[in-house]
């Protein structure tokens, strides 16, 4: 028997990124993952004949979608002959780009808000061997230093989504959905951030569009968290803040792209309340077993929030983006895990427990 080995996104799609044969691919086989049939929401939602499918980014090599882009402009930025890769992140960003520098042979250094990083995020930094620079301030904050000290030495290679790496890996998730349907999902939710995400997507959609692989574009929804959608307000703002820490953004750097994507599919930009995120976060976890982090479930809250505005069209095929894995914000887990869970202490005795369980 063929035994069939898993690839990375440069190599998946080769011919689309146009690598020449000796291009250094740094992967750790990112990418590939599931596209997974949710029914039980798809029922809750009450449109007719909706198909709603989670794509589950989680399972990522660093749990999150960040390695896509990251394989990239981390091959590119040693094929350039960088010595360090450098980042701001809310977290997931610190955390791929740790793990391909270290896989690289490069150094990383990494710039977080301190006290606002899941703990699963910081323990990955930690383990991969970044260097880990805390600041008294936010992403936003971050980026714009790191933007200044990129601009210093040709040693530095940035590796936030203003790299135009980042997004072109980032193009390949939207390229998976349509192999894996057959066809582009008819509209698609999404959490936005630093809008890196949003820019691939639709990029990536309109490509294979140009090149026929499908024949039509999906309307695109994206969705902040309510006490950071600069987005949404039309303005930049100096102090979001929100439960899901992964996208407490205020001035969003494709704030062009995300634009772009929404006028462009007659899509929409909007907010979701920290509380409508979390409900979603526990209602995936609890009715479909999928487990993501909270920001990844603003694109279910969104999903909710659009049908009871009836924005979703019968019979349509809806793609959720989950960016993140759910074990790498535990804190948030246990919190929110907690409520009408089953949870008792119990001497170590068969009887107790069977009489607990009423048997
Ligand atoms: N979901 C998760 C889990 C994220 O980590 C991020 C961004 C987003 C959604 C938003 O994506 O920025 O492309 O619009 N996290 C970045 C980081 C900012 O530093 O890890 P976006």
């Amino acid at each position: 028997m063929m035994m069939m080995m898993s690839v990375g996104i440069l190599d998946r799609y080769r011919s689309l990124y146009n690598l020449a044969d000796d291009y250094p691919v740094v992967s750790l086989h990112e990418g590939s993952t599931p596209l997974i049939p949710a029914q039980r929401l798809a029922k809750c939602l009450r449109v007719e004949g909706l198909k709603v499918f989670l794509k589950y980014e989680g399972l990522n090599p660093t749990g999150s979608f960040k390695d896509r882009g990251m394989t990239y402009a981390v091959s590119q930025a040693k094929a350039d002959g960088a010595e360090y890769v450098i980042c701001a992140s809310t977290g997931n960003t610190s955390a791929a780009c740790a793990a391909y520098a270290t896989r690289a042979g490069l150094k990383a250094l990494v710039i977080i808000p301190e006290g606002k990083i899941a703990l699963g995020k910081l323990s990955q930094a930690l383990m991969y061997g970044a260097t880990i620079v805390e600041i008294s301030g936010n992403f936003d904050q971050a980026l714009s230093i790191v933007r200044e000290l990129g601009e210093m030495t040709p040693k530095l290679a940035v590796v936030n989504s203003i790299n135009p790496y980042r997004i072109e890996g980032q193009k390949s998730g939207a390229w998976e959905i349509c192999d894996d349907l057959g066809k582009a999902p008819d509209q698609f939710f999404i959490p936005v951030g630093n809008a890196g995400n949003i820019t691939a997507y639709w990029r990536g959609f309109e490509q294979y569009k140009a090149i026929g692989k499908i024949d039509s574009l999906p309307q695109m929804f994206g969705y902040q968290a309510a006490g950071a959608a600069p987005l949404v307000l039309g303005h930049p703002i100096d102090n979001p803040e929100t439960v899901a820490t992964a996208i407490r953004i205020g001035k969003p750097a494709s704030w062009d792209g995300a634009i772009t994507a929404k006028t462009a599919s007659g899509g929409q930009i909007d907010s979701v309340t920290d509380a409508e995120i979390l409900s979603a976060y526990h209602c995936l976890a609890r009715h479909e077993g999928v487990f993501c982090e909270p920001a990844s479930a603003a694109s279910v809250a969104g999903l909710f929030k659009a049908a009871a505005e009836g924005k979703l069209k019968p019979h349509a095929t809806v793609v959720c983006i989950l960016t993140g894995n759910g074990l790498k914000d535990p804190d948030n887990a246990i919190d929110v895990g907690m409520k009408g869970a089953n949870r008792v202490a119990l001497p170590p005795d068969r009887q107790a427990i069977a009489s607990f369980l009423g048997l």
